[in-house]
Formats: C-alpha cells, structure tokens, sequence
C-alpha cells in the first residue's frame, strides 16, 4: 500500500491560513447566486521550487474556497462546469431538501460539460461541513475537487474564539513528475483493497502548513479528511486541545489525549486550542498512521505578543450550542434494518447481484464490482428501504471483510447505540461512522427529511465498485 513517503525538507513560511472572524451576514435570502467553477487548474502541492500539479479545482484554488453561511440561512450557489465531464456538487452533512442534495442520477441529473446548476437550500445546523462531486466522486475528488461548507452559529458563540482556523486534509497519489497518476484510476487493485491511497498529504493544498498564533488564544480548529480512502490518523503537538463537534454536530468537550485525533475519509471534527505554550514556540502536526510521523504543518507562536483576556476562559470549554436535530429516538418501536457489508480481497463473498443479475466473484471483477451490501452491487431501482417520516430507523452494520469502511448516510444524522454488540453510550451525532475490519455496529436515527438518500462508504472506491446503496423516507 503506498505510504505517504514524500520527504519534507522545508519548514513553515508558507501562505497563512487563519480566517478571519466577523465576515458580513449573509442576507436570509439570497438574491444573487455565488458562481463556483469547478474546471481545470494548477496548484502547487509539494515545496517551493517544484513543479505545480495539474488538478481539478473549484475558482481554480486548492481546497475549494470555504463558503460561509449563518444557521437557518439560505446557500445559493450557481455551479458552472467547465470540466470535462459531468459533476454535480453534495452537500456533505447538510440535511438539505433533497432535490438540491446532488446525486448524480439519484437527486438530479449530472451537470454536462459548459453547463450550470443552481443549489439553493438553508442550512438547519450549525457546523463544519463540507461539499464534493457526487458524479465520478473517486475521480473527481482525488483530482482536487472539494470545498468547506461552514456554517455560522446563530448566536455569539463566534466571539468566543480569537481564531477560526480550518485544515482540509488531502492525500494525493501524485507521480514523480509531481503530476496526479491517472494510470492507477480504476485500477482493480486499489478498488478491491484499501481504495487510492496517495502518497503526498497536503493540509490545505500545501506542504507545509505554518498556522500563526499568539500566546493566551483560544482558537477553534474544524478538520475535514477529504482522501478519497486514507483514514487520517493526526497529531497535534499541543496540549490543552478539546473536541467540541464531530461531523458538525456538537458533542460534549473531551480532551484530546496526546493530541491524537483520527478522521475517516468524509469526517469532520472541530476542535477547541488554548494556546498555552511559550512565545516563540512551535507545535508540530503530523501523520502518524502506519507507524511513520509525517510533519505536514505547524502552530507557530508570535515571538513576543500575548494576548489577554479580561475573563479567563471556561475550562472545561462549555458545549457549543445543540442542533435542532431530531434526537428523540424511539429505539423500542424502531425499524429495524441490516446492513451486510461483503466482498472485495481476501473477502469470502463467492457471488452478488448486480444490475438484477447474479454473477460470480469473477464476473463481478470484470465489471468492476467487487463490493456489496446485502448481497447487491452498485445500485438498485428500489430502495433497500422506505421508511414513514419521523420514524425511528436502526441498522445494523456487519462488516464481514478484510477492510475497513467508513459508511455515510445522506440526509440525516445518526447516533451510534452499539459496537460489536456492546452499548456505545457515544453522545456523538454523525453522518459517517468508520467500522474496522469485521467490525459491526448499530446506528439509530429520526428518519425525518423526505427524499431519496445515498447509504456508501465513503472510500469512494469501494463506493465506486459497488459498496451504496439507497433509502426513502415518506413525504
Ligand atoms: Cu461525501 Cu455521498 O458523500
Ligand atoms: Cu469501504
């Protein structure tokens, strides 16, 4: 499996990264659509001095820009195509009306090459989310297509922080003339393992990524793994670092032990730093899955400034506001739904359906199929379920492979109530839970928002090669 092997030589220097807090409201309504182009571009994605790599990017900049919106507003975004291909954009995490939630023959029709679509919707939660094309997502993601999503709680919670500060994380599998490898796209090999797993990690398309803060801060940190298939496995060299949200939702603060954070392909987590450490110092951010430690970016403190508060912080950190999730789970009268999670390498699934016809492994292969859910590859004309609205649905997930997948469901936040059949008693609301190798769980959410909704891992190989599948909820 490739490993993120690039050397990093250089330190710091590079552009900054700190987002400025107080940007004009957006109006309740927007008039005027924000254009995104989504089209070819450059960006430089390995240190000063080599070449810069032939991507797809949103307004041709690497990660897409961060579109803002207060909660309870409206988002209206005009994509033009100027790719050269079809694509859509998803509104990943958003429980959005589900015409505009932008899947490719599910929610509408892809975007054809010099065409514009217009996504328009409010934005119910508060959060760190993030967007995407949902058409040829393994392609197109790994070729630099996605974005932030942030939206603004409505309340002063904002003033709270001296920083907003977001880190997309990506991996890119680029070759030695720093250009992405498109030989490997499709390659039966990475679709039947682990997925394209890249070797160079850029923390907002760069190198190196040099964070400056002051003394005394308390700065709010939203981490995004955008890979199309490398679980994340951070570390930020700081103490004094709480996780106030994940996927957007937040959670009760917890203390991050040792820094140590893991993000599956999709996740998010938000994160509260109090920057307790001496001028002048540093704090290192590293990789550290599979045993190495990859420096990709660093906290550099001011020299000689300190800021002071008049108050001092709340320690713990308080919660940030809750959603206006549904969170009355009826598990008692719950529909209850199984999810068989089977094939790719060193899998024991010997046969699936697929495109309404049973086919063995090896004809399975030859299409490119080599994943299913409950016995099905790919998609299917009906759902795997229907459920009323405000129903309270379970699935149990059953990992029966070799591989870990990092299951997303659209529309909708879930709760995981057990793991390997123990009670989790997680207070987390999620739209993607990763499961390990032969690992289960089961998952418990209000099917409230109408529509069609996409059930896939998230290694959008596995996706790709047949691991989705769909839901309905009533209107
Ligand atoms: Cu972020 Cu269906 O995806
Ligand atoms: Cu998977």
């Amino acid at each position: 499996m490739p490993l993120l092997t690039r050397r990093r030589l250089l330190q710091g220097g590079l552009a900054l990264s700190a987002l400025a807090l107080g940007l004009p409201l957006a109006r309740a309504r927007a008039a005027e659509p924000r254009l995104l182009t989504a089209g070819p571009g450059e960006a430089l994605l390995l240190e000063a001095g080599q070449p810069e790599t032939r991507t797809w990017l949103y307004d041709g900049v690497s990660p897409g820009p961060i579109i803002r919106a207060r909660q309870g507003e409206e988002v209206f975004v005009r994509l033009k195509n100027e790719l050269p291909q079809p694509t859509t954009i998803h509104w990943h995490g958003i429980r959005i009306d589900n015409a505009m939630d932008g899947v490719a023959h599910l929610t509408q029709e892809a975007v054809p090459p010099g065409g514009t679509f217009d996504y328009r919707f409010t934005v119910p939660d508060a959060g760190t989310f993030w967007y995407h094309p949902h058409d040829r997502s393994w392609e197109q993601v790994a070729r630099g297509l996605y974005g932030l999503l942030i939206v603004e709680e409505a309340g002063p919670i904002a003033q709270a922080f001296d920083q907003d500060i977001a880190i997309v994380a990506d991996d890119w599998r680029l070759g030695e003339d720093g250009q992405i490898e498109e030989a490997s796209f499709a390659h039966m090999m990475d679709w039947s393992h682990a997925g394209r797993l890249g070797n160079t990690l850029t923390l907002n398309g760069q190198d190196q990524l040099d964070i400056p803060v002051t003394k005394g801060e308390r700065i709010r940190l939203r981490l995004c793994n955008t890979c199309n298939a490398r679980i994340l496995e951070l570390r930020i060299e700081h103490p004094d670092i709480w996780v106030v949200a994940e996927d957007g939702q937040p959670v009760p603060p917890r203390e991050l032990d040792d820094g140590y954070i893991v993000l599956s392909p999709g996740e998010r987590a938000d994160l509260i730093v109090d920057m307790t450490l001496a001028r002048g110092s540093t704090a290192a951010i590293t990789e550290v899955s599979a045993g190495q430690s990859l420096l990709a970016g660093q906290l550099t403190y001011h020299p000689a400034n300190e800021v002071q508060h008049v108050a001092p912080w709340p320690l713990p950190p308080r919660a940030l506001p809750d959603n206006p999730l549904s969170t009355d789970l009826d598990l008692a009268g719950a529909q209850a739904v199984e999810l068989l999670l089977e094939g790719g390498a060193m899998g024991n699934m010997a046969q699936a359906t697929y495109q309404g016809e049973t086919l063995a492994i090896r004809e399975l292969v030859g299409k490119g199929q080599v994943w299913a859910l409950n016995g099905t590859a790919g998609m299917t004309d009906r759902p795997l379920f229907t459920a009323p609205r405000g129903q309270t649905v379970t699935v149990d997930l059953r990992n029966d492979t070799a591989w870990p997948h990092a299951m997303h469901f659209h529309g909708h936040h879930f709760k995981v109530v057990e793991r390997n059949g123990k009670p989790t008693n997680s207070e987390a609301w999620k739209d993607t839970v990763l499961l390990e190798r032969l690992e289960s769980a089961k998952i418990a959410f209000v099917a409230d928002n109408p529509g069609k909704w996409m059930i896939h891992c998230h290694m959008l190989e596995h996706q790709a090669a047949g691991m989705t599948t769909w839901f309905k909820v009533e209107a």
